[in-house]
């Protein structure tokens, strides 16, 4: 397991820290906190504690603490980040200085540095701060931000720290890990839609969750940001994704089309009800005195056909097809009317594919013709598939 040490200095970022180490740990590293004593003062060390499972250090001689902590913590680090980076923080590493824990580990440590500065807009602008940051990133030290906006003293400017989970993509792509889709934001939909009937009842469409999941993680694998939109499932929540639970097929529609405005991808896994209850009775509804129930149904909308036909510009649909026979002519036709550019297509009457399964036998049929028939391979594989066919969309897209 790789492991960040996270530097926290004494900036009203502090707290953002806290949401930094969270999604250092949902993509499973091992996170070790490191305060200097004025960044107690905003944030408490328990919260790090309690979120990263480890012991912060605070003080080289804090009782109880092992002897050499700044020398351990800097060998033990695979990145060192420094969130907030404060102007006193960066002084201090560009002069060498190790006054304290965090600057005794970040001259001591041989492993890649990132600092996320954050201050008053002065301060940054000040020739010495500058000069300093110079210094830094001449040394190879990588620099995430601060971004403009408006600032915990009441102004207006640049001095704002980046927000967590571009720290988190800049570490990544520091660690050498997957960054194809850096900074792209990405709607997945899972599951199956419930469609009540009366108060107990509902009609609902097979659908474990399993594989809009998989495309989930492996998004977020990516380096996306990833909204998931998800009927009732038997899988657990993944970590690091915007999760949104719904329930009927008007729920899943109103929610897709509120989220997918400002996403650079969409994806349709879920399996949504093609008809619901044309009404919904109050009371459940009772066997006795009954020879018989018929149900009205009528067709609900269909998402994705409106996600195809009313898009933002160069963004991505992906849709699936589920059939039990004609698997490359209907997925075809489905793509097609539905204005989607893949369509992943899947033979539901293969044993051991498609619902419920941990496998997944697919083609991909795409809007130009192209179709790519793969071999039966876990959900997680198919998804990563899946991902590399729609990066290459986006790169052709973005060179139009
Ligand atoms: N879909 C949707 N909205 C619906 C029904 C389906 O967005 N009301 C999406 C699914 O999420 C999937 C794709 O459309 O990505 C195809 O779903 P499928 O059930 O295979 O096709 P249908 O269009 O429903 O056609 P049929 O059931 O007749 O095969």
């Amino acid at each position: 397991m790789q492991c960040i040490v996270i530097g926290v200095s004494g900036g009203i970022a502090a707290y953002k820290a806290v949401e930094l180490s969270r999604q250092f740990i949902l993509h499973g590293f091992d996170v070790k906190v490191i305060m200097t004593e004025h960044a107690t003062h905003l944030v408490g060390p328990a919260t790090f504690r309690a979120i990263t499972g480890n012991n912060v250090s605070v003080s080289m001689f804090a009782e109880g603490s092992a002897p050499m902590q700044h020398i351990s913590l800097a060998r033990d680090a695979d990145l060192v980040v420094v969130a907030p980076a404060t102007a006193n923080i960066i002084a201090k590493m560009a002069h060498g200085l190790a006054d304290d824990l965090l600057s005794t580990t970040l001259l001591a440590t041989r492993a890649p540095i990132l600092i996320a500065p954050a201050m008053n807009l002065d301060m940054y602008r000040h020739t010495a701060t500058r000069a300093n940051l110079e210094i830094l990133r001449g040394r190879g030290v990588n620099v995430v931000g601060p971004e403009s906006g408006s600032l915990a003293c009441g102004e207006e400017g640049e001095g704002r720290m980046t927000e967590p989970a571009r720290i988190l993509d800049a570490a990544l792509e520091i660690l050498g890990h997957d960054t194809r889709l850096s900074g792209r934001k990405v709607l997945v939909t899972a599951g199956g839609t419930r469609e009540p009937i009366d108060p107990v009842r509902y009609i609902g469409n097979r659908s474990s969750g399993k594989m809009g999941y998989a495309l989930a993680v492996a998004a977020r694998h990516a380096g996306a940001r990833v909204t998931l939109i998800s009927g009732p499932v038997s899988v657990e929540p993944p970590g690091g994704i915007e999760l949104i639970e719904v329930e009927t097929a008007a729920d899943m529609r109103r929610e897709v089309m509120e989220k997918s405005k400002d996403c650079d991808v969409v994806v349709m896994a879920a399996a949504v009800a093609d008809f619901t209850p044309v009404s919904l009775s109050e009371e459940k509804i009772k066997k006795e005195g009954r020879e018989g129930l018929t149900l009205e149904l009528v067709p609900t909308s269909d998402i994705l056909g409106e996600l195809g036909k009313d898009r933002r510009r160069g963004q991505i649909v992906v849709g699936f097809a589920a059939e039990t026979e004609g698997l490359l002519e209907n997925a075809a036709k489905k793509l097609r009317e539905k204005g989607a550019d893949l369509m992943v297509a899947n033979d539901v009457s293969i044993p051991g594919s498609g619902f419920d399964s941990d496998n997944n036998k697919a083609a991909l049929v795409f809007a130009d013709g192209r179709v790519l028939e793969l071999d039966m391979m876990p959900k997680g594989e198919l998804a990563a598939k899946v991902w590399d066919m729609v990066v290459a969309l986006l790169e052709s897209n973005d060179a139009q």
